[in-house]
């Protein structure tokens, strides 16, 4: 399959794993790239810019193919050195960095000096519309289903990828709810170039997290997750579990008097002892409703070599078989 995102980024299909905190190591990206699609290292787990620089020249020792690094801009109190990691991205010779959390202007020279191509992760038209104006080559329109933040407006991909692909110039993924052919075929003909899973390549073989967290996923229903944080205008999508049920109950306690102290024992730090340790209720952490769709752990080849044939015959016998 060709489409834009396939011919920007010199991938074979349009499939790319978005980042992820405390899963988007080596392991997953490479993973990921070597199955024809756009593995990416996500830089905050990665701590500091030489962590990333090791992350990278592993990735490297895994994979001949492309992948990228993902720089999330949290609200945090500290602001993690950018440039450094930025300046890292460049010198390991890394074309493709994926933005999020926040407009990525202040960072755009820099990353444009060094030939990189953008991809900004999106969850509204005017923010896509804005990425566009200031020189990304493509944004990954998340929508309300996502894992993860997807953003305050509440509007889901069947409306969001459509509208995005009414006023966007340059290409898109889908990304929130994407798990199978049928996601991919979709997000096609809704306007959309490729799609970015999150959720879903969490539950592979390759994926570097605990056994605990994949059988989560698996266990789990589309009515299994919840929103939290949106008092603090930061909605998160997360899997329900006990450190959750904690933060819903004090939200709706607190009301307009919540503080982010209230739920830091839930939120911060917590994704270690979740990936790692397999400590499922020690916290909160993104996932997708698409955790309903998801009824194995394959590789990451085997899922993606999936998706395109279910696709091809999906376009080629479901479609094709419904001329009149
Ligand atoms: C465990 C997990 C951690 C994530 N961490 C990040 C992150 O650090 N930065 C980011 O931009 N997106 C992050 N995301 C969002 C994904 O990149 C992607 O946009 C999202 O998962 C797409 O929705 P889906 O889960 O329905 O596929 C995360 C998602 C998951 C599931």
């Amino acid at each position: 399959m060709k489409t834009r995102i396939t011919e920007l980024f010199g991938i074979e299909h349009p499939i790319m794993q978005g980042g992820m905190h405390y899963v988007g190591f080596a392991e997953m990206a490479a993973a990921v790239s070597n199955a024809g699609g756009l593995g990416i290292i996500t830089t905050s787990a990665t701590k500091t810019p030489k962590g990333l620089a090791d992350e990278i020249a592993k990735c490297k020792d895994m994979t001949e193919k492309p992948f990228g690094v993902n720089l999330t801009f949290l609200p945090s109190v500290t602001q993690p050195d950018y440039p450094s990691f930025i300046d890292v991205i460049a010198k390991s010779g890394i074309k493709i960095v994926e933005t999020a959390g926040r407009n990525p202007a202040q960072v755009m020279p820099q990353l444009k000096d060094a030939g990189i191509k953008v991809i900004h992760k999106c969850t509204s038209v005017r923010h896509s519309l804005k990425a566009q104006e200031i020189g990304c080559d493509a944004v990954s329109v998340d929508g309300f289903e996502c894992g993860g933040h997807p953003g305050e407006d509440d509007v889901p991909n069947m409306i969001l990828l459509p509208r995005a692909a009414d006023e966007l110039d340059i290409p898109f993924v889908a990304s929130g709810g994407q798990a199978d052919g049928r996601s991919l075929v979709a997000s096609l003909a809704m306007g959309a170039d490729g799609i970015n899973m999150g959720t879903r390549f969490v539950a592979t073989k390759d994926a570097p997290v605990h056994e605990n967290v994949k059988q989560a996923i698996l266990s789990a229903s589309e009515l299994d997750t919840s929103l939290i944080m949106r008092p603090f205008r930061n909605t998160e999508r997360v899997l329900n579990n006990a450190a959750v049920d904690i933060i819903v109950q004090k939200e709706r306690e607190l009301g307009s008097k919540i503080s982010f102290n209230d739920i830091l024992k839930q939120v911060a730090g917590v994704y270690p002892k979740i990936m790692v340790d397999g400590d499922m209720d020690s916290g909160a952490w993104s996932c997708g409703m698409v955790v309903g769709l998801i009824k194995d752990i394959p590789t990451c080849q085997e899922l993606i070599d999936r998706i395109m044939s279910e696709a091809d015959a999906i376009i080629h016998q479901r479609l094709s078989g419904m001329s009149a």
